[in-house]
């Protein structure tokens, strides 16, 4: 059975991603990291042990990440973040705090341990910034070899980024890191805004998830109505809020629900178009493509999987 590790700036996709995952038969969630991004560090690994565990799984265990891309900096929330997933990240939605601690060990050494046991069963899915795994691969660099792959949300190829013209939330928070992520050389499947924002979700589908009767349905339905709302504000033309976060959970569990561009990429970290995501030019004449950039997704099989998931896991739940 693959092996998933979460990398989690836990705000309203992000949990949906939880959901998705542990809806998910073909694979065990065998922990969370913890990043920044739609919320600081402790705020996102507050919700992922509050979150697991209205969704009836508190054996998930969540380890603490970096807090922030480097030791030189600290981070701030945007207001853009706090705006789309609320400040409290869960799209002020009140559930109760979990009774559990984030484990000991820190995040880089259980990535670093877990590519060691599972090797090419474990599949990394980071969907903030690329910090914890850049570190990871920085401190054991055998870890690239180790992974049975990466599929990270983030980045735009063929289409604008959210952040600016070029650039999109998750590489603008650590470019660097994502820039290390790709010349690693790692297997890496970069699930962007080119396909994220074609799989939408609407108040007609979160109703589904209310009308199950459950206290974990009436959360996401609530969690993600508020995630809607802003995205009518911030994306009117879609009509519908992007599950990012959860498409890269997709294609861990089934890469067939994207097609891909074999490419290697690199990203801008400087001057103007810092935090683009492009194909590395260095590379370009090298037989071997070590990232495959989804565009194009298959967006009716993975909306039905994701509510089909995620409805028996809520009605579950409880
Ligand atoms: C990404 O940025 C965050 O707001 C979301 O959780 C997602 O991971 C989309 O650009
Ligand atoms: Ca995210």
């Amino acid at each position: 059975m693959k092996k998933l590790i979460l990398d989690l700036d836990t705000g309203v996709d992000d949990a949906l991603a939880i959901s998705y995952a542990l809806g998910s038969p073909e694979v065990e969630l065998i922990g969370i990291t913890g990043t920044y991004g739609n919320v600081l560090l402790d705020q996102g690994v507050r919700n992922s042990l509050a979150v697991t565990d209205l969704l009836g799984h508190p054996e998930i265990k969540v380890y603490k990440g970096l807090p922030h891309a480097s030791a030189a900096d600290s981070f701030a929330v945007g207001e853009a973040s706090a705006f789309i997933h609320g400040e409290n990240g869960i799209g002020e939605v009140t559930i109760p705090d979990s009774n559990r601690e984030p484990e000991s060990e820190p995040a880089i050494d259980f990535i670093i341990d877990a590519a060691k046991t599972y090797g090419k069963e474990l599949i990394y899915v980071p969907t903030g910034p690329m910090t914890n795994i850049a570190a990871a691969l920085r401190k054991a660099p055998e870890t690239a070899d180790r992974l049975g792959g990466i599929v990270l949300m983030g980045g735009a190829l063929t289409v604008p980024g959210n952040v600016n013209a070029w650039t999109e939330a998750n590489i603008s928070q650590d470019p660097e890191a994502a820039d290390y992520l790709f010349r690693s050389g790692t297997p890496a499947t970069m699930i962007g805004l080119d396909v994220t924002l074609q799989t939408l979700l609407t108040y007609r589908e979160t109703q589904r998830w209310r009308d199950l009767g459950t206290t974990a349905g009436a959360f996401l339905a609530d969690m993600t109505d508020y995630y809607i709302k802003a995205y009518e504000t911030t994306a009117p033309h879609l009509g519908g809020c992007g599950l990012h976060d959860p498409l890269a959970v997709g294609v861990a569990v089934d890469p067939t629900l994207v097609t891909t561009l074999p490419i290697n990429m690199k990203v801008d970290v400087e001057g103007p178009t810092r935090g683009r995501t492009i194909g590395d030019n260095d590379r370009l004449n090298d037989p071997v493509k070590t990232t495959k950039v989804a565009i194009g997704v298959d967006v009716r099989r993975f909306l039905n999987e994701f509510m089909t998931r995620i409805a028996a896991l809520a009605q579950a739940a409880g």
